[in-house]
């Protein structure tokens, strides 16, 4: 609309300027686009909630720096796109129910007025927490093509011939994403090439996990207290409430509507619910997440950067044997809580202070949109490089998140702002966290992570054998 308006405008100027430079044709198109919307895009302010989309990060090319060259990948990826839990699903119901109820006194009218032709999304209960399938943010879809795409950026690292195993914790929808990529990484050969494992989200796992239990509290007291809290959320209920008068929506019901709106577009194309609230107000939202991402899975949380710690550790590990020894691809997936302690381990996105409960701080470096929405993947990146002016020949590591390359604020001085693995070494070595020490794993269960090195050489996990029970695992007890 804006952009509209701003070219008739130019086209004016133009026209009364009667050609100052002597041409018939209207102005070139520019070499760079103007537009940013002033950073605004709804799905950033979904949180986890809602489907992918790409990293914001300062610019740097996906592609390695000139004289590098990828020789190992290691991903951990989310799930795909799905549909709520049961517990948001009934947050979602209670709300829709205030208004059904409401409807059959009334017509809604004003930002609501679509409200008797929407059509709730979820017609079957046993699609709850599972992964979605239809519609263009699809999450088996959305699998499948991140596999397509990591097969072409890094064909150089499969012969077409050699087993991969791949890991997947044991939750119904991560193992279906898991398999998704796989299809869509080794093509027609999945079956043959990929020894899945499936490594079970039981507590018993102890550190040989990738959803490491902690058996301790979480340090912080902030979190579980933190959804209803801005007061944006009382306005927009203010507002309905004015357009429909007798209606009682209040700020509980004000959250709980726009996470429909973020779980209504991962099956479907559209969600109305995106337009019933302000850009504030999606803002507003945005933070709440990443409140909570910070405070009960990430950097606010000590437990959490412990967790984080295992990951980390073993692929800082995998990174130094190299790809001869330890092999080209490693590609494990889990959930959203599972990547964010990482994140906070390997000091991405970890802002200098703790994020303040009780006001938005607009220049924070922690948008849960950017890195954990559904699909979302950390990659470590191990790359040869030749010597340049700046650089000697060796190897350096860059982290992508959400194909944004983000680099290591203290270790950035690589080609391509990468850093050496031995400086990444030095620098994580004093950063990780004695997960069996923080989090009390108890004596009889594992006390490291060795499935990346004893995992098991058989296909029969490829596809789907019946279906995967629920592993809730023991989280901060
Ligand atoms: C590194 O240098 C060698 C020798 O000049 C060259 O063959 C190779 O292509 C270079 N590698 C990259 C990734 O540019
Ligand atoms: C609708 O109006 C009828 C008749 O006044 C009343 O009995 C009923 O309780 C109302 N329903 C709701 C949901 O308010
Ligand atoms: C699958 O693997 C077999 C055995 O290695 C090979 O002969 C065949 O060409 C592969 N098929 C595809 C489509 O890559
Ligand atoms: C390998 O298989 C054994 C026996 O089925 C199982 O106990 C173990 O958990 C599996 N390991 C992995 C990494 O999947
Ligand atoms: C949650 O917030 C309320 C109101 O600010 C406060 O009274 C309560 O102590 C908080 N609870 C926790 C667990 O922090
Ligand atoms: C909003 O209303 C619901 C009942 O419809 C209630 O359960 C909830 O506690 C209320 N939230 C607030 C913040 O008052
Ligand atoms: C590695 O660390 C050394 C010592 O701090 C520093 O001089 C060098 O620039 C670092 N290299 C990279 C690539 O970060
Ligand atoms: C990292 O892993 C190595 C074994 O590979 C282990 O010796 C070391 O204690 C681990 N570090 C931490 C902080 O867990």
């Amino acid at each position: 609309m804006k952009f509209r308006v701003l070219l008739s405008l130019a086209f004016v100027v133009y026209e009364s300027a009667a050609y100052p430079f002597g041409s018939h044709y209207p102005l070139p198109e520019g070499q760079v686009s103007q537009t940013f919307t002033d950073n605004f895009n709804p799905v950033k302010n979904f949180g986890g909630n809602g489907p992918y989309s790409d990293g914001r990060g300062f610019g740097i090319s996906r592609d390695p720096p000139e004289g590098c060259s990828v020789d190992q990948v290691i991903m951990l990826h989310r799930h795909g796109e799905r549909y709520p839990d049961v517990g948001v699903y009934q947050t979602i119901e209670k709300a829709i129910n205030k208004l059904t109820a409401f409807e059959a006194n009334n017509t809604l009218e004003g930002d609501l007025d679509f409200f008797s032709e929407w059509d709730f999304w979820i017609h079957n209960s046993a699609l709850i927490a599972q992964e979605t399938t239809t519609g263009p943010y699809a999450g088996l879809l959305d699998g499948y093509s991140q596999g397509t795409e990591y097969a072409a950026r890094y064909k150089n690292l499969w012969d077409g011939k050699t087993k991969v195993p791949m890991f997947s914790s044991g939750y119904q929808r991560i193992i279906e994403t898991a398999r998704k990529f796989g299809e869509g990484f080794f093509g027609r050969n999945y079956s043959e090439i990929v020894d899945m494992n499936i490594i079970p989200e039981d507590a018993a796992q102890g550190a040989n996990s990738l959803t490491p239990s902690c058996h301790a509290l979480k340090t912080s007291n902030v979190c579980g207290n933190l959804t209803h809290i801005m007061p944006e959320f009382s306005v927009a209920a203010e507002r309905l409430n004015k357009q429909n008068p007798g209606l009682t929506l209040n700020s509980t019901d004000v959250y709980a509507l726009m996470i429909t709106a973020a779980y209504e577009l991962n099956a479907n194309p559209y969600s109305p619910w995106i337009d019933v609230f302000t850009r504030e107000e999606w803002i507003s939202f945005g933070y709440t997440q990443d409140l909570i991402y910070y405070y009960c899975d990430g950097p606010g949380d000590a437990a959490s950067v412990a967790a984080g710690s295992l990951y980390a550790n073993a692929t800082l590990t995998l990174m130094n044997q190299g790809p001869e020894k330890a092999g080209k691809l490693y590609f494990s997936f889990c959930h959203d809580v599972n990547i964010t302690p990482v994140l906070a381990a390997i000091g991405l996105f970890t802002p200098k202070e703790d994020l303040p409960v009780d006001r938005l701080p607009f220049t924070y470096d922690y948008h849960s949109g950017d890195f954990v929405p559904m699909g979302g993947h950390l990659v470590f990146e191990r790359m040869t490089c030749n010597q340049t002016a700046n650089n000697e020949k060796g190897v350096y590591v860059r982290a992508v998140v959400n194909e944004a390359v983000i680099p290591f604020e203290e270790c950035s001085s690589g080609p391509g702002f990468s850093c050496s693995l031995s400086n990444y070494t030095t620098y994580l070595n004093s950063k990780l966290k004695d997960f069996n020490a923080v989090c009390k794993t108890p004596s009889s269960y594992p006390q490291e992570l060795t499935f990346f090195w004893n995992y098991n050489d058989t296909n029969q996990y490829d596809y789907q054998n019946g279906p995967v029970s629920y592993q809730l695992g023991l989280t901060n007890e």
